[in-house]
């Protein structure tokens, strides 16, 4: 299977790095989460600086104090959200690669925020079932981020394991456009499209979606709130 390919314009890159300079300022753990993955040989698809920031700015917007990520890589996002949360505040985030998990935890540790985070390494289906079990407190906040053809289940998990006003925000939902043509990638763009489907038609949920480019390509960042 040929990797489907991010194709940034240079503009777009030019200027998500003027404005990470200019208004996000990422800080030193997020740069290192970053180079980490580089130097472990991870793909560079954690999520862009400005789209981090915006995580952490809707984590604190919402008052959130429980996180559930899906997809954690490098600890990227997961250091922007962690940010965003009070100190007492927790983080659950699902990883199925070991070495991932492994990257991530001394990522999170590094930027002071080991107390906060739990990763459940393991296939995120079966680490929200076992949430699921544990009866924790609802979450407040969810970012669904792993592999797309689980879109749909990991919007169902957000909307039984949160509770009404709980915020979802769902990466990759435009994915260089192929939301209109599912040929341009049959494995990824049909759990893409299913889960912007379901956005628009869950009962309890109510959703938008704003497309985004930068670095990453042209891609998007579905926002629902659970009713
Ligand atoms: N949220 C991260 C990027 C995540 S990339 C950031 O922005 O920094 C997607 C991650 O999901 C990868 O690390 C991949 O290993 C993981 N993943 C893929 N399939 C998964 C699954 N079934 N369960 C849990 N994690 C999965
Ligand atoms: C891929 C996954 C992502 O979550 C992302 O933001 C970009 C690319 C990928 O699997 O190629
Ligand atoms: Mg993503």
């Amino acid at each position: 299977m040929a990797m489907f390919e991010h194709k940034p314009q240079p503009a777009w890159a030019a200027v998500e790095d003027f404005l990470t300079v200019t208004v996000v300022h990422p800080d030193e753990a997020l740069e290192r989460a970053v180079q980490s993955a580089v130097d472990a040989g991870m793909p560079a698809i954690e999520v862009a600086p400005n789209a981090g920031k915006l995580l952490k700015l809707l984590v604190q917007l919402s008052g959130a104090r429980r996180v559930l990520e899906i997809g954690t890589l490098a600890g990227f996002s997961t250091i922007w959200m962690a940010e965003g949360l009070p100190d007492d505040g927790k983080l659950v985030t699902c990883e199925y690669l070991t070495k991932h998990a492994d990257v991530a935890r001394s990522n999170v540790d590094a930027a002071g925020l080991g107390h906060k985070v739990e990763i459940r390494v393991g296939a995120a289906l079966d680490s929200l079932a076992a949430l699921q079990a544990e009866d924790q407190e609802p979450f407040d906040f969810v970012f669904i981020d792993a592999d797309k053809e689980n879109n749909t289940s990991y919007l169902d998990w957000a909307v039984r394991l949160g509770r009404p006003g709980t915020t979802v925000v769902l990466d990759n939902a435009i994915w260089e456009g192929a939301v209109l043509d599912p040929s341009m990638d049959q494995v990824n763009a049909p759990g893409i499209i299913g889960a912007l489907e379901l956005m628009g038609n869950h009962p309890q949920l109510d959703a938008t979606v704003i497309q985004t480019v930068g670095s990453k390509g042209w891609d998007g960042f579905a926002l629902a709130r659970v009713l």
